[in-house]
């Protein structure tokens, strides 16, 4: 059986390739969904790839992955650091959730140094350009092969 995952992007992520490429590369957004997919097919997965700059369409998005049971991998880019609202659609979730970046926010302005999702995401990828979407979902599909063979038991 084929996973759908939803790979989320929020505000300002579709004008990669033009965004300050010393930070974000030259890579379009439509190259980025193209990798996603094509690291999808590899790994057993269908990746549908998403971006929006408006909370509340992120956030029903987020809603409609807890519904459906769907894993997500998610660059929140600015919503990252102050989005409670965001924060608390992630932490319903019922599937593997992995927080990605593009750049290394540690690494940039203080403000990007927190992450109010970090906490309800399995773990965090981030700064390996692309490369951070690529292992944000072999995670993803690592994870659900943990889950299928359940949980570890400790008696004989
Ligand atoms: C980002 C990092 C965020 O701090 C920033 O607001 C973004 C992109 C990244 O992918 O490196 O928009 O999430």
């Amino acid at each position: 059986m084929i996973t759908q995952v939803l790979v989320l992007n929020g505000p300002n992520l579709g004008r990669l390739g033009i965004r300050e490429p010393e930070v974000y590369g030259d890579a379009s957004f439509d190259d980025l969904a193209e990798l996603c997919r094509s690291t999808g097919r590899k790994l057993g997965l269908y990746v549908d790839v998403r971006q929006t700059d408006d909370e509340r369409e992120m956030i029903g998005w987020v809603h409609e992955a807890a519904d459906a049971r769907m894993p997500v991998v998610i660059n929140p880019a600015a919503f990252t650091h102050y989005s409670y609202a965001l924060r608390d659609a992630l932490a319903m979730r019922t599937a593997p959730l992995v927080e990605v970046h593009i750049s290394n926010p540690a690494a940039r302005e203080s403000f990007r140094h927190t992450s109010v999702v970090a906490a309800v995401a399995d773990g965090t990828v981030a700064g390996f350009g692309l490369v951070s979407y690529q292992l944000a979902l072999q995670a993803i599909a690592e994870l659900i092969a943990g889950q299928a063979k359940g949980p570890k038991r400790d008696d004989p």
